[in-house]
Formats: C-alpha cells, structure tokens, sequence
C-alpha cells in the first residue's frame, strides 16, 4: 500500500484501519484515535499534509524539532550517498560524519568540548548522569558523589533515570517507586513564583533553594545540576536573565557538574544556537538532540566539557573509558544528515531568524491579553507559551477541557498548537515551537485563530 499526496479516501481509510488493528501509540487515548486522526503523508516548509489533503500549520515543528522545517530534498540526497558510502559501523571506530559532526558541534561551541553521540534526547541526558557519576568516581576516589539536583516541572526525558529527573508528578506516577537518586527543588517560574515573591526583589530565592538544597543533601553526595536554559515542558518559563550564571557559580562553589538540557532549546530554536549562550555560562555536560537534524534522521549526544573529557583519558590499564555503549551511536547516515543540516541552519541564519520572527510573533500574541483568560504571553526565539487562567488576578489555571478544546478548535481550523505538559495542575499553556523558516505571515495566521480560539470556546 503506497500513499502520495494526492488525496485518496479510500487508501486514507486503510490506513487508518492498519493502525488501528496493529500500532501501539504514544500519550494519545486509543479511543480518541477511533473518531479522529491525522495521517500525515506529506510536509513542506511548516506545512503538513493529511491523506485527505488538508494542510495543517505546524506550531510545533514536529515535537519542538524540525528547525529547518519540511521537506528539504537535499537532506535525502545526503542520507542516499551516505548509505551507499558507509550504512553503519560501530562508534568504538571512527567514521568520517561523526568526527565532522563532533567538529561542527564543537566549533558552535567555541570550542573546549568532545562529543558522545546517542539516538534520542532521553539518551543524551541518562548519558550525562552517568558521565557525571563516573567522573566523580575519578575524581574523587573512595566518595559516592552520585546524585542529580533537577527542578519540578522540568521534563528530561522518558527513561526511567530522566523521568526521575524530570519533575512532573502526574508523568511519574504509573511508573513509580523510582530510585531517588534525583533531587528536585523549585523552578524559576516567575509567573507563578514558588515563593511567593516578584522578581526582581525575590532576590533569586530558587538560586537560595538550590544552595540549601546542595548544603541539606550535602555537596559531596551530588555529582550535577540538570538544567533547561528555558523550561519548555512547564509552558516556557523563561528565566531571569542572571539565574544560570548564578546556578553556575554554586556548580563551581560546591564542585557539582552543570548539566544543561539543551534537547529543545538549541539550534536556533531561543534566536541563538544554544539557549545556555544568552546567559553567558560554560557548561560541563551539555545534552543536545531534535534540531541537532531537525528530526529528518534520529541522532543525538552528550558533549562533555574538555576538563571532563580529561578525566575519562588515560592508560587502557586505568579503566577510564566511558562505560556504555549505544549500538547506534555515531550513526554515519544520521551523522550526514545532522552535518548538512546545521549547515542549513548557518546558511540561512536561522537562529537570528527565530530571534526576529518570534519577537514579531510575541508582539502579536500579546494583543491576545485583551482576552481575560490569557494570564500571561511569554517566550525567547519561537519558543513561546500562553497561559490560560479561569481569572487573571487569581490565576487560576483553566481545566484540562479547555485548554484541550483552544488546542482542537485550532486544530480544527487548520493550525496544530502544543500544551504544556506541567501536570494536571499546569497543563494550562498553550505552548508554539515553529519551524524556524515560518514566515510572518504565517505568524499572523497563528495569532488570529488563537484569537478566534479565545472569543469561541467555553474557558470558564
Ligand atoms: C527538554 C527535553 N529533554 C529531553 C527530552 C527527551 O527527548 P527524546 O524524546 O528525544 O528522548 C525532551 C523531549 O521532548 C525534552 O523536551
């Protein structure tokens, strides 16, 4: 059975029908697949295409990842010699797109950093636990530095480790008890500060959280602070702007590694390569993925700053080497492909072009406070989030029925949108994550049918 993109009911129908008698899908109710689904058979630029030939927006890019947005033949092209060249070969040797991709990720850098390549954002950040385990083994002989200090509402991964580390209770809970090896402490979520406090005269009480939180647990028993630069997951949280520097200093006060999620926020995705970059810190372990090939091959890595790097180089005798392996890691094709597509992404400046066209997308999305129950527009790049209330002084969060409804009517009327995934509680953000490339027109396009969203459907 074979689908273009011509429309074709009866194939469509067919393949729903497979799916249904034989796939296993992720997050989405089966139930809800019976009445209504999207069979994407086509993409161009930040378009997608059903079987039945409508287009849909896609303010999400995917799942916050096709940065170079649909389509880009080129990359086929560049997957197709590769494959001919070398399909695949174990990364315990070397192959000629990893080592440029390794490069490349270097030089984006600014260099001082090696790469360890895995397949998905979750691998990246379990690999950076379990560098960050083993370099304070090194390190410090005879001491147990093991444990991770992350924040609630972050989302790391989906492996058991990274859902720990992750901080949304309502994720966890179908797969508890958990190891507790995570530590959590509260987010820089100023909208609905966890203290109580307004920026700036909190004086940074989450930075006075994590240190008493470092001091309780007691620093020689924590070998690193995960961080997203920019929450995404909680409905975009963007942090003051000294917050990471100030994380940073305690890192190096208390020897702890600083781990940075950077799965969503790089690539361009924040209006500069890496979100961490707008803060001005210097990461020891760094977890990148999605845009890394906006999602047109799977490839991932951990990269490690060189003094960690330092501590894994050695005699064969001292049994320093990294401790794991990924059957795909280094995957040349993948490689290929994530090379070409960061130079796309140099190429057309698309990073400087997040920075433009979503401060133009932000502007527009702010003429939609005129609606009572939008508490709050916020974003960096075309990372944005909208945060829906049933009352704007009381900031109330709107229940899951609404928020669900904003997302379908948009749907519905042609434009896909994300929700935060903040728990029950915080699942109340609309959250946009464009390709880069979408045009300002494209914005106004989001922002008038989330206006529309917001006059029709019942919020209350
Ligand atoms: C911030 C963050 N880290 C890690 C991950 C996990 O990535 P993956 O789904 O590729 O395993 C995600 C996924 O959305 C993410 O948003």
């Amino acid at each position: 059975m074979s689908l273009t993109n011509a429309p074709d009911p009866a194939i469509r129908q067919a393949v729903v029908q497979q799916d249904l008698e034989n796939v296993l899908h992720p997050i989405i109710q089966h139930k809800a697949l019976e009445s209504r689904q999207i069979v994407v058979t086509g993409a161009e630029g930040s378009t997608i295409y059903d079987a039945d030939g409508t287009a849909y927006l896609d303010a999400m890019a995917g799942l916050w990842c096709v940065n170079i947005g649909y389509g880009r033949a080129e990359l086929a092209g560049v997957a197709a010699e590769q494959l001919r060249q070398l399909a695949y070969f174990p990364h315990t040797s070397m192959n000629v797109p990893a080592a440029a991709l390794a490069e490349k990720i270097n030089g984006l850098l600014g260099g001082g950093y090696h790469t360890y390549f895995v397949n998905s954002g979750s691998e990246a950040n379990e690999a950076g636990f379990k560098i960050a385990r083993q370099y304070m083994k090194h390190e410090h002989p005879g001491h147990y530095r093991f444990k991770t200090v992350s924040r609630y509402f972050s989302y790391h991964g989906t492996t058991l480790a990274t859902l720990d580390a992750g901080g949304m209770g309502e994720r966890k809970a179908k797969f508890e008890p958990f190891s507790g090896d995570f530590v959590h402490v509260a987010p820089p979520y100023c909208y609905r500060c966890p203290f109580g406090l307004d920026y700036p005269s909190c004086g940074m009480a989450c930075v006075r959280n994590l240190e008493t939180t470092i001091l309780g647990e007691g620093p020689e028993t924590i070998a690193e602070v995960v961080i997203e630069p920019i929450m995404s997951g909680v409905g975009v949280a963007v942090p003051p702007d000294e917050y990471l520097p100030e994380v940073e200093k305690l890192c190096r006060k208390y020897g702890i590694l600083l781990h940075v999620d950077e799965v969503i926020n790089g690539f361009g995705r924040t209006g500069k390569m890496f979100g961490h970059q707008h803060y001005d810190v210097a990461p020891d372990i760094i977890a990148i993925a999605k845009g890394i090939s906006s999602a047109y091959l799977p490839i991932a890595a951990t990269v490690v700053k060189n003094s960690v790097f330092d501590s894994f180089y050695g005699e064969v005798s001292e049994n320093r080497q990294v401790g794991q392996v990924n059957t795909y890691g280094g995957h040349p094709v993948a490689a290929a492909v994530a090379v070409r597509n960061i130079e796309i992404l140099e190429a057309e400046n698309l990073a400087e072009r997040a920075a433009d066209v979503g401060a133009y997308l932000l502007d527009g999305l702010r003429g939609l406070m005129e609606h009572q129950a939008v508490g709050d527009v916020r974003g960096k790049g075309l990372l944005l989030g909208i945060e829906l209330v049933k009352d704007r002084a009381a900031k109330e969060p709107v229940g899951p029925d609404a928020i669900t409804a904003v997302v379908n009517f948009c749907r519905d009327n042609g434009v896909l949108v994300g929700r935060s995934t903040g728990g029950r509680r915080y699942g109340n953000t609309i959250t946009l994550s464009p390709p880069l490339v979408i045009t300002r027109s494209e914005c106004d396009r989001i922002v008038e049918t989330l206006d529309r969203a917001l006059s029709t459907v019942e919020l209350g």
